[in-house]
């Protein structure tokens, strides 16, 4: 089975974890491209969709999706996105597409966060993928700094800019062994907005694509 095609196999397995009439949380990247095809079939079914970025935004609406605020809604009962990487814990790094603010956001309002990846995701420690790290652009310089006293080698996504308006750092050489504690320590920098370590609010659920099915995580 070819990547594409385990996407595609995870993406469907999401489908699952949909409840009538909701308001689903939707992720960004190629993965979730997927799931968003798949929610097409089953819009009927649902009321809509809150979006974690401008582009699955605009894919949802698309397709006849209605998108909702997250300040309109006040019940979110599942969240489903990709990841750049996941642990045995559920412990996530993400932020490949830039969308990470976003997606902490609605991670955090859900009641369910379901992780939908291909096995190629699946790492023992973290850190192998560069980190990413939004930051507000005035602070780039001085981020990066300190990111090196954390042991990073940050680098300066070059050309992007976020649904926020902000850059990004993807920092290099990291091993997360407690990916708690950097997540908060990374986010306590000023200038920081957010880092792309999901460990205080990780997966409640990962879906795995691997050449024989799709695997759960609990
Ligand atoms: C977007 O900013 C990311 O967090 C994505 O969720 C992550 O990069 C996974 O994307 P793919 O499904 O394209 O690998």
């Amino acid at each position: 089975m070819d990547q594409n095609a385990k996407k595609q196999a995870v993406a469907k397995a999401a489908i699952e974890y949909v409840e009538a009439d909701s308001i689903v949380g939707v992720g960004t990247g190629s993965t979730v491209n997927f799931f968003i095809e798949e929610l097409g079939k089953i819009k009927h079914k649902i009321e809509g969709a809150v979006s974690s970025s401008e582009a699955s935004t605009e894919r949802l609406k698309a397709l006849g999706i209605e998108v909702f605020e997250l300040n309109e809604v006040s019940n979110l009962s599942v969240y489903i996105d990709g990841a750049d990487e996941v642990t045995e814990h559920k412990h996530m790094i993400k932020g490949g597409g830039a969308a990470l603010t976003r997606e902490k956001i609605v991670a955090g309002a859900a009641t369910t966060f379901v992780c939908i990846v291909d096995e190629s995701k699946r790492v023992p420690v973290l850190g192998s993928f560069p980190l990413p790290v939004e930051v507000i652009p005035m602070a780039r310089s001085f981020v990066a700094r300190e990111l090196v006293k954390l042991g990073g080698d940050p680098e300066y996504r070059q050309g992007v800019v976020t649904d926020n308006g902000n850059v990004i750092l993807d920092v290099h050489n990291l091993e997360i062994l407690n990916p708690r504690e950097l997540e908060q320590k990374i986010n306590n920098i000023p200038g920081v907005v957010t880092n792309g370590i999901f460990a205080l609010r990780g997966a409640d659920i990962v879906l795995s694509a691997t050449d024989s099915g799709v695997e759960t995580f609990k």
